[in-house]
């Protein structure tokens, strides 16, 4: 099947995707930033068919929703991530087994310019990679609430100049304001899986 790609910038085109999702998908590779833009201005350029460009003006609320058909797609979104943080912050990720948060984690420490080797901490629950920021990834599947959490430290490795991600965040949900970065992961087919990246954060 023939793919096409578009770059949007636009709200009412979240609402259009939420709305068609996956029949929509099925043609189009779509990735779109959704920024302080004016938002009536871009409905009206989606209605009148105009599709703008990404639209970006610094930090703030925003939203990056990109479509992968392989695990390296994925990783290449983990990496395009890295570029839009502000240090320190706190990745929430979400997504059923296998659905792809390890191997986003994977891009997001290669677009930081860490090079170990990232594996999932799914039995030492955190595992630290030094670097400029440094990274500290965690991996909540054996827990059973923001307790153990606190447990391993939690407060501590928050004062650190550092980028936080953690796998299996539902588990875990209490330990969270609300000012942390979410990255949704659906696994739409064995290859396809529709990632969304939302925060106050996002650069
Ligand atoms: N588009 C895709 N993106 C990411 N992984 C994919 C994709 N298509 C297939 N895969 C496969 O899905 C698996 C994803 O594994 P990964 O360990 O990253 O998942 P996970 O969400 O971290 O799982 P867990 O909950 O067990 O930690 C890999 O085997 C990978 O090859
Ligand atoms: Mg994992």
């Amino acid at each position: 099947m023939q793919r096409h790609r578009l770059s949007l910038s636009c709200v009412c085109l979240k609402q259009y995707i939420l709305t068609y999702g996956n029949r929509f998908y099925k043609d189009f590779d779509v990735e779109f930033t959704i920024c302080s833009a004016d938002e009536h201005s871009l409905t009206d350029a989606w209605k009148g068919g105009k599709l703008t460009q990404n639209q970006t003006d610094g930090c703030g609320t925003g939203m990056l929703q990109k479509m992968t058909h392989n695990e390296a797609g994925t990783e290449a979104f983990g990496s395009e991530l890295a570029g839009k943080l502000q240090v320190p912050t706190v990745i929430c990720m979400y997504g059923e087994l296998g659905a792809g948060k390890t191997a986003f984690v994977r891009g997001l420490a290669s677009g930081l310019g860490i090079t170990a080797a990232v594996s999932s901490p799914t039995f030492t629950i955190v595992n630290e990679y030094p670097g400029k920021p440094e990274l500290i990834h965690f991996d909540m599947y054996r827990l059973h609430g923001a307790d153990e959490l606190f447990d391993v430290g939690w407060e501590d490795y928050l004062q650190r100049n550092a980028v936080l991600v953690i796998e299996w965040s539902e588990n875990v949900e209490e330990a969270f304001d609300g000012s942390e970065i979410s990255v949704h992961i659906q696994k739409l087919s064995e290859t396809d899986r529709l990632i969304t990246v939302e925060g106050d954060a996002l650069c």
